[in-house]
């Protein structure tokens, strides 16, 4: 089994503003020592400044989006170049809500994955089902058809970590449960061994997101294949945050 570190990302989505960045120091003096790899993916005004307000802690800071550009006429966007620039080491790519309010295929996540690459940051590319398609068994259609369609060429353990998050789970409060994170992480791995070949398969981490709280953590972590999640509500609060790194850390 490769070693893979285990890795708590919280996605802070469209939530925060300079009066937020307190949350941090406090995760930061009670978790900085944590065995789990940290990451903070703030709004795009807020990068900067958590880089510098995390800069000697074992946090590190990620974007939300980025264009597939590195540069031009792109009013409003921000490129992967601008969030390294800004002090961001991943971005999280094709989360659920960009597919839905930004119409984003697995082509232009494609696309901006390898922009990602380019600009040396770590894509966190998000695949996962509607309710509909859960219950119409089309589960591992979906997800293999976005993980063959938002996916380079080029992946490795180091440049992509792959994150499963059912829609309807997202900040709802209804979890997957153990056997079905199991089985949508479990075909992901089979997918990118055979896809990439089983070291870069075996090598790359799976998230799994949607109401990842502090009391249901250590069951979500006890599944195979589970390498850590990407929080959203939970993460924007230093006890709730703290709460699952402990339970990811003691997984
Ligand atoms: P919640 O943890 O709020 O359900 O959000 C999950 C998510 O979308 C993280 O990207």
């Amino acid at each position: 089994m490769a070693d893979r570190r285990k890795l708590a990302a919280g996605n802070w989505k469209m939530n925060g503003t300079a009066d937020t960045l307190g949350m941090v120091e406090t995760l930061a003096g009670a978790h900085g020592e944590a065995r789990s790899e940290l990451l903070i993916c703030p709004p795009a005004t807020l990068v900067h400044r958590l880089a510098g307000a995390v800069a000697g802690t074992s946090i590190a800071v990620g974007g939300q989006d980025c264009h597939w550009e590195e540069t031009g006429a792109h009013t409003g966007d921000v490129s992967a170049a601008m969030l390294a620039d800004a002090g961001a080491s991943h971005v999280i790519l094709g989360h659920s809500e960009r597919r839905a309010d930004h119409g984003e295929t697995d082509a232009i996540v494609r696309a901006k994955t390898q922009a990602a690459w380019a600009a040396g940051l770590t894509a966190i590319v998000c695949v996962g089902e509607t309710l509909a398609e859960r219950e119409a068994s089309n589960t591992i259609d979906i997800i293999g058809g976005q993980l063959a369609g938002s996916l380079p060429d080029q992946a490795t353990g180091l440049n992509l970590v792959v994150a499963y998050e059912p829609v309807w789970a997202i900040g709802t409060g209804k979890v997957a449960t153990a056997d079905q994170i199991g089985e949508v992480h479990d075909e992901i791995r089979r997918r990118l061994e055979k896809r990439f070949g089983a070291g870069v398969g075996r090598s790359v981490r799976l998230l799994y997101g949607g109401s990842v709280k502090p009391d249901n953590a250590a069951e979500i972590f006890a599944v195979e294949n589970v390498d850590g999640a990407l929080i959203g509500g939970a993460s924007l609060k230093a006890d709730d945050f703290g709460g699952i790194i402990a339970a990811l850390d003691a997984a």
